[in-house]
């Protein structure tokens, strides 16, 4: 093996690919491309986990179920403050990727693992390509908007989900050379994992409930707004049970406000695995949330969504989907929630290439790049030999 791939084990194939990952959603991501990578014998593959997210419920037991191996290798960065955990991550992939050399480094979504992998990338003039890209919710505010928009001028290539990331693209002056529209990677995962959630319902769930997530910093981090946000769900909770698997961060907060994770009709619990929350998002008759992939993933499954933040950056949803944008006004939280209790329900539409095969156009897309390449190097010799 060429001693410069063997810290990352990547061998001599033709086409070497680094996939890095460090959060829940980008394992979900990156499962997709890898498994459809992994149809083509000229691809050697590795998965570099940043450790981001470290806890068993939030890490390893996505790498079991999703069936793709356990990462190559793990920076083991771990919390910190956003430009704490953005500098630790920069500081440690540098050497790996260096020495490992791949053809192309994928990254994926927004999160700060993202951004982190793809200021490296440029640095050494190593090719990234970002899945997931173009999305903006055009709220600098948010850490993952600001990650978004660096790392899509930082990537050589860029897979976007729907249109109207396309045009997010154009309008900051990114050439569509680089921009392939290719549908939603997570939405290949969930097809695919779908049958798996029948069986993997958690206990004591309620027959028919609204589930809820938050965990954005803006939800969770202010007291008094947490503690209003809980007395809503509370007052919810009275027309139908809730379903509240808690995010770390969240739980966090909670204790150090004093705030009970208790309530006769809501139904807390730990951080759940990935086909266990397919099971309840399946089952739900509504979500409340302020997660970005759980938008995509209720408008596939055609389960009414209220999103509890003042925008989205996946408007399709919106558009085409089950999504509300309620805001953060929780009287407006209530309303939409008594508009759903009197019927009024949305089911909406599919988007366009959200079809299971996001992932493979990818791959084709990859492996054309990559012959490109090599036509290059070839001709580049010849030209310099003669
Ligand atoms: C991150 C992403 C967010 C994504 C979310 C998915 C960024 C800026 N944010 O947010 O876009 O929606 O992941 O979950 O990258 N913690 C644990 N155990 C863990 C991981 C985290 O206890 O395994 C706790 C720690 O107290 C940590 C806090 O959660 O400080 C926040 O974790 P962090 O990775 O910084 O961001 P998330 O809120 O998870």
């Amino acid at each position: 093996m060429d001693r410069k791939n063997s810290e990352l084990g990547l061998g001599n194939s033709s086409l070497k690919i680094l996939h890095v990952v460090g959060a829940r959603p980008n394992f979900v991501k990156a499962a997709a491309v890898f498994r459809a990578l992994s149809q083509n014998s000229v691809v050697d593959q590795a998965i570099l986990h940043t450790g981001q997210h470290y806890d068993v419920n939030m890490s390893d037991v996505f790498f079991e179920q999703l069936d793709i191996g356990t990462p190559r290798f793990n920076l083991g960065v771990g919390s910190g403050s956003p430009a704490q955990q953005t500098a630790d991550i920069i500081k440690r992939f540098e050497p790996v990727v260096s020495a490992g050399h791949p053809d192309w480094v994928l990254v994926y979504g927004d999160v700060n693992s993202t951004v982190a992998a793809a200021l490296v990338c440029s640095k050494i003039a190593i090719r990234l390509a970002h899945v997931e890209a173009g999305l903006r919710s055009f709220d600098r505010r948010m850490p993952e908007e600001i990650n978004r928009v660096l790392t899509d001028q930082l990537a050589d290539l860029l897979f976007t989900p729907s249109e109207d990331a396309n045009r997010n693209l154009a309008c900051e002056g990114i050439t569509s050379e680089r921009v392939h529209l290719v549908g939603n990677v997570m939405i290949d995962t969930l097809i695919r994992m779908l049958p798996q959630a029948a069986f993997a319902i958690p206990a004591d769930i309620p027959e028919n409930f609204i589930l809820v997530t938050l965990h954005r910093p803006s939800n969770v981090d202010d007291a008094d707004w947490l503690s209003n946000t809980l007395k809503t769900l509370l007052a919810l909770s009275q027309r139908l049970p809730i379903v509240f698997p808690i995010h770390p961060r969240t739980r966090e907060r909670m204790r150090a406000a004093g705030l009970e994770a208790s309530g006769e009709r809501i139904h807390f619990m730990n951080p759940i695995s990935y086909v266990s929350f397919l099971a309840l998002e399946q089952r739900a008759k509504l979500v409340i949330t302020d997660s970005g992939g759980i938008q995509e993933e209720t408008t596939f499954l055609r389960v009414p969504c209220l999103t509890l933040r003042e925008n989205t950056e996946r408007p399709i949803t919106v558009s085409m989907g089950t999504n509300e944008v309620v805001g953060r006004d929780l009287s407006k939280v209530a309303a939409a929630a008594s508009e759903f209790f009197s019927g009024k329900v949305r089911r909406g539409q599919i988007p366009p290439l959200w079809d299971g095969h996001a992932a493979e156009r990818i791959a084709a897309v990859l492996r054309r790049e990559h012959g490109k390449q090599v036509l290059e190097s070839i001709l580049q010799c010849q030209t310099s030999r003669t």
